[in-house]
């Protein structure tokens, strides 16, 4: 069907980048690709349907791991959120892992388990904080956390996690080999105190890439499989320390089309707030995008958009629904022509990484705030 705004998806890129990652990977490690918030705004159940290679999902909330079993996806899915109490039995049923580091979630599971509402034994990840001040339990919780979990009715205690806080802004790793070796300490501790946990992952994208030593059991890999780095810094620490550099494909190219095409004198304002003034005689395009589709009103009277591979300036304000553009210099443009916003035209490229330094922000937010109604279409 003819869309206005949509966001294509390249078929080999997902699986392509996966594969990359996991050449510079401890042999024998799993992959975890990370599809939470819409698989970064691409499309989760695109995005699923893209990466035959993965060997688990990971999701952010139980909703999330839901919708991907309604996908039919029969892979391991972990949930990395918090999973309310009064849905542990939802999570625990569709065969959904749980991040743990509350004794009240083992309290639940022990109770649903003694009312005979668990179908399935509930598996548990520990999460483990080292540094990053977010989820996860502190290594003097560990033995008696440990004993609580071996001692909660139906619950295999399958994995132990944690993430790091400054591994990818940074081409210093010192705080992310603290985080690291307080890791290491957690996993003897579980192990003296009868833990056995099979499945351990710490690595996202920058760590997989930089520190094989974080790879453990299974690599838990996000920005990296939508052919993203997680930052310049990253790339830098992989060139200077000599890192195996995966080829990384971005996956998703973000298109509309122009609906209006008119020429206005030298002297005419565009957009709210009249920001912008018309220097000379000047041909806009109006294209029907705005910030309700996740295009960032940061971007207005900053941004380039690529049309017949050209780049033409965002003039104005970015409205919540339509967005104009200087046509001037663009030869030959007809209603309805198409426009990127994102991706290739022709030579040109506007990258997720050009885009978030236009709006102060970074990549993974760019892509994750594309709007969930806009049509997915595998190219
Ligand atoms: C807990 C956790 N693990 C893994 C990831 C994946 O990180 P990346 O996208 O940098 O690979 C994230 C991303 O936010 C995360 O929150």
């Amino acid at each position: 069907m003819d869309k206005l705004v949509w966001v294509e998806l390249d078929r080999n890129a997902p699986d392509h980048n996966l594969k990359e990652i996991l050449k510079g990977a401890k042999k024998g490690a799993r992959f975890c690709a990370v599809v939470k918030s819409n698989a970064y705004g691409h499309g989760a159940r695109e995005i699923t349907s893209l990466l035959p290679s993965a060997d688990w999902f990971a999701v952010n909330s139980l909703d999330e791991g839901l919708e991907l079993r309604s996908f039919g996806i029969k892979k391991p899915v972990l949930l990395l959120g918090y999973v309310p109490l009064s849905r542990l039995d939802e999570a625990i049923n569709n065969e959904l892992r749980l991040t743990v580091y509350n004794y009240e979630t083992l309290e639940r599971i022990d109770s649903l388990s003694k009312k005979g509402l668990l179908k399935k034994p509930a598996l548990i990840h520990l999460k483990i904080e080292t540094g990053t001040g977010r989820q996860g339990i502190l290594l003097d919780e560990i033995p008696d956390f440990v004993n609580a979990i071996l001692n909660t009715e139906n619950t295999i205690f399958e994995g132990v996690s944690t993430h790091y806080a400054n591994i990818e802004d940074t081409i210093n790793s010192e705080y992310a080999r603290h985080q690291l070796q307080i890791f290491k300490k957690a996993l003897a501790l579980i192990r003296d105190n009868g833990g056995n946990p099979e499945v351990i992952h710490t690595a996202c994208t920058a760590a997989a890439i930089l520190f094989p030593q974080t790879h453990f059991s299974m690599l838990r890999v996000g920005i990296g499989i939508y052919g993203l780095w997680p930052s310049r810094e990253t790339y830098l620490s992989a060139l200077l320390s000599g890192s195996y550099l995966p080829d990384l494909k971005p996956v998703l190219t973000w298109k509309t089309k122009v609906v209006q095409i008119k020429t206005l004198p030298e002297g005419s304002y565009v957009g709210y707030g009249c920001t912008y003034k018309t220097t000379r005689k000047t041909k806009i395009a109006v294209l029907p995008v705005g910030y309700a589709d996740g295009y960032d009103r940061a971007l207005g009277n900053t941004a380039h958009v690529l049309v017949k591979g050209r780049r033409a300036p965002v003039i104005g304000r970015v409205c919540m629904n339509l967005t104009m553009i200087d046509v001037t210099d663009v030869p030959d443009l007809k209603l309805e022509d198409e426009v990127v916003l994102l991706g290739k035209s022709g030579n040109e490229q506007i990258t997720a990484e050009q885009m978030a330094n236009w709006a102060g922000t970074i990549n993974y937010e760019i892509v994750t705030r594309i709007s969930p109604f806009l049509e997915r279409r595998i190219v």
